[in-house]
């Protein structure tokens, strides 16, 4: 009998990078799968991976933004229809990076001086350019986002008396990435919001974890530009293992929290990051 055997799961943000590879690795270890993103043409396109798998539902791909409330309770009445009510696994991994041309350059220009044998004394000064709609965009896909989906999940949870919360954090939440604050308190707001969730509903049989990853190579750190060569060789530099993680490992630690092997594990945080984090 596979880990996931019976069990119905919703990924979010599952059009790329770590939601789609989650999504599979969930599917070919036993699960149906409901997948929603804000591009609709990557949601129908890992539907159809299901559908080619026989992990399809029949609510098909559900498109839309997490932080539209009205979107995110459509998907779950969708969902609940074609399930008959069931959810066992919820995995909140939607998400998206962002920075601005100023902070790249200095970024490159902070290399230059590494390179040169000093220590880097350009100052990056991104968040004294942050803008109102920069900063509300990411609290809201990530944060608000995690509370929009959790709040529609956890009914149907409870009816059924129990089921696992995946929360997609980041290392930028337990130690801060520098030119990115809006990024790590998204973050770093999600991985509170695990814990007090974890807390509260515990009693019902309900497990709730964060993951944080160090740097994954997905399509997330084309964030970086033209300096996203030079940055992830920098960071495999200072990674124990010496190299970015791929979206299957991610998807690993996934798997462990949503399956049978993790039912002693709530509110907690595993980060599967190569040592960059130890
Ligand atoms: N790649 C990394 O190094 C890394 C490290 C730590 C954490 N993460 C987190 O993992 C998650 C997945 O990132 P990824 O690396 O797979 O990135 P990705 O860009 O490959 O995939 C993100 C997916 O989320 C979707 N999405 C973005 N905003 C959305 C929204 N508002 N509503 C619905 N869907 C939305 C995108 O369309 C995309 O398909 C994110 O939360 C990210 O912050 C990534």
């Amino acid at each position: 009998m596979a880990q996931l055997d019976g069990k119905v799961a919703f990924v979010t943000g599952a059009g790329s990078g770590l939601g789609r590879e989650i999504t599979l690795t969930f599917a070919r270890a036993g699960a149906r799968v409901a997948v929603a993103d804000l591009r609709p043409v990557a949601a129908a396109a890992v539907d159809a991976e299901l559908r080619a798998l026989g992990a399809a539902l029949a609510c098909g791909p559900l498109a839309g933004d997490v932080a539209d409330a009205a979107a995110v309770r459509g998907w779950f009445e969708r969902l609940g229809d074609a399930t008959g009510g069931r959810l066992d696994i919820l995995v909140n991994n939607a998400g998206h990076a962002d920075t601005d041309a100023e902070t790249q350059a200095r970024l490159a220009r902070q290399v230059e001086e590494l390179m040169a044998g000093g220590r880097p004394t350009t100052p990056l000064e991104a968040t004294a350019r942050l803008t109102d709609e920069r900063w509300h965009r990411m609290l809201a896909v990530h944060l608000t986002g995690t509370f929009f989906c959790t709040r529609a999940a956890l009914p149907l949870m409870v009816a059924a008396g129990g089921g696992r919360i995946i929360n997609m954090a980041s290392i930028a939440g337990t130690t801060g990435i520098a030119g990115a604050t809006h990024y790590s308190a998204a973050k770093g707001g999600i991985i509170a919001f695990t814990k007090a969730l974890a807390r509260e509903v515990g009693g019902q049989g309900i497990l709730v974890n964060a993951i944080a990853p160090g740097y994954i190579d997905t399509p997330l750190l084309d964030v970086l530009g033209e300096q996203r060569a030079t940055q992830t060789a920098l960071i495999a530099l200072q990674t124990v293992l010496g190299r970015l993680g791929e979206a299957r490992e991610v998807a690993e630690t996934a798997l462990f929290l949503a399956g049978p092997g993790a039912t002693y594990f709530t509110g907690q945080v595993l980060s599967p990051n190569g040592g960059l984090v130890v």
